[in-house]
């Protein structure tokens, strides 16, 4: 990602039914973060293209304190660009990073509402599993689902 991509972004973010207000306003503030110093944040941001317009993008880093563990924190794909491999390419190229510096497990939290459905799902699709939950997190009634995927070396 690079500064000029950030509108674009945002437009994104924003424009998304899953995520509310103040979660894009926390998405923004670590996209600013790795903006001001990209080697320095401790994760990165990679963005989709297509035919040269931002259409998705993810955030993904190494968890601070492990041994191989790594976070993907944010992933979103243009709600009009769904379903067309978008995320899928955006996963698979994480995955790539990841097994290049030697990471052996991925961690994802995520939502139990109906609204995130499709979005487990294409978790669970790309190798994910359910490995545990936190009740009430998010919100009452609104869990935290945690999802993993391990790779062996
Ligand atoms: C979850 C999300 C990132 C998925 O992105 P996406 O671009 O819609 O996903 P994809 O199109 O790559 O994958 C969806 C399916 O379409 C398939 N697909 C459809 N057309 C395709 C094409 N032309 N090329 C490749 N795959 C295609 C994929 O294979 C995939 O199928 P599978 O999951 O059965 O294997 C997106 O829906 C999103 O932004 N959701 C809201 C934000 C969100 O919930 N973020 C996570 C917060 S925890």
């Amino acid at each position: 990602m690079s500064p000029r991509d950030k509108p674009a972004l945002m437009k994104i973010l924003k424009s998304s039914p899953e995520f509310k207000s103040h979660e894009v306003a926390v998405a923004e503030e670590v996209i600013d973060v790795y903006l001001q110093d990209i080697n320095g944040a401790g994760y990165a941001v990679l963005v989709a293209e297509v035919d040269s317009a931002v259409a998705g993008y993810i955030c993904y880093g190494s968890t601070p304190c492990t041994v191989g563990t790594w976070d993907v924190y944010w992933v979103a794909v243009d709600p009009e660009k769904r379903g067309q491999g978008i995320g899928k390419a955006l996963s698979e190229e994480v995955d790539a990073a990841i097994v290049k510096e030697h990471g052996r497990l991925i961690i994802i939290e995520t939502s139990s509402t109906p609204l995130y459905d499709n979005t487990r799902q294409f978790y669970l699709n790309r190798g994910y599993e359910i490995a545990g939950r936190i009740p009430d997190f998010y919100a009452p009634g609104d869990d935290m689902i945690i999802m993993t995927k391990r790779f062996r070396h």
